[in-house]
């Protein structure tokens, strides 16, 4: 792999990307034309309406499925000129995803879900659940290390799937509603510790979300309304526009 971006500093370059679904012959664009260029070590919230394009917005950035048009760099890769191989490895090691459904194994024990990026990548058993258990125990789940995902809470199963995201230590965190079941002082502890890896570790995290106390966290908002990025700054600065954002997205 070769790196192909000018500035180090940038873990993800978004150029003119553009998504479209054709769904029975409907076209639904989530959006198009958004530019967009993240930090290393920056905390990124992403807001709008349900519904606006955050979760495929999300899965673009990530790579996890392409734009319709347009580009993405993520650590200077054009990710659709990489292999299959190479961008596979690029999720593998360097990108924690957190899904809005969380997308646990159900078959697999907490444990086993959180170690499974590290096993998939060849570290040893033994290894990788002790990793597994540091991960745990830094969402406070180290007590429900043999459970099955549906014998726990739904907040649980989300402590899990940030877990499992943080495991690999990787360079970037996309985080998709990562406090939308859980409780206040949960979210806040999530939303804390979200910023501390993004701060402490140089890790980058881009989190959407729907609550604006997650967003007054970060160090910068992203608002996506009709296809576009309406705003793209400071959160919580403009007492203005959290009025509007309360109105959009507080149904
Ligand atoms: N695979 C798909 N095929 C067709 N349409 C899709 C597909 N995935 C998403 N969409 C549509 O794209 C739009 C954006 O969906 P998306 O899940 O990105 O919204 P969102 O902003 O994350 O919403 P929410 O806040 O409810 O999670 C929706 O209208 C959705 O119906
Ligand atoms: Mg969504």
């Amino acid at each position: 792999m070769t790196l192909s971006m000018n500035s180090p500093d940038k873990i993800i370059r978004a150029d003119c990307i553009s998504k479209v679904f054709v769904h029975e012959g409907v076209e639904i664009r989530p959006f198009h034309n958004v530019s967009l260029e993240i930090r290393r070590g920056e905390m990124l919230a992403i807001m709008g309406p349900s519904g606006s394009g955050k979760s495929t917005l999300l899965h673009v950035l990530g790579g996890i499925e392409p734009p319709s048009s347009g580009d993405i760099w993520i650590e200077g890769h054009n990710v659709a000129k990489l292999s299959d191989r190479d961008r596979t490895l690029l999720r593998r090691r360097r990108i924690g995803f957190i899904f809005q459904s969380f997308n646990l194994v159900p078959t697999l024990t907490v444990s086993e879900n959180v170690a499974l990026p590290l096993i998939l990548d060849g570290v040893a058993s033994r290894d990788a659940a002790s990793r597994a258990l540091a991960s745990l125990q830094r969402v406070g789940l180290s007590d429900r290390l043999s459970h099955l995902p549906t014998q726990l809470s739904g907040g649980e199963q989300q402590r899990v799937a940030i877990a499992r995201a943080l495991v690999i230590k990787p360079a970037l965190v996309l985080a998709d509603e990562p406090t939308g079941n859980l409780d206040s002082a949960r979210g806040r502890d999530i939303t804390l510790m979200l910023r501390d890896v993004a701060h402490e570790n140089h890790q980058t995290v881009v989190v959407v979300t729907h609550d604006l106390r997650v967003a007054s966290h970060a160090d910068r908002l992203i608002v996506l309304l009709d296809g576009r990025v309406t705003y793209n700054g400071k959160p919580g600065t403009d007492a203005e526009l959290v009025a509007a954002l309360k109105q959009e997205i507080d149904v």
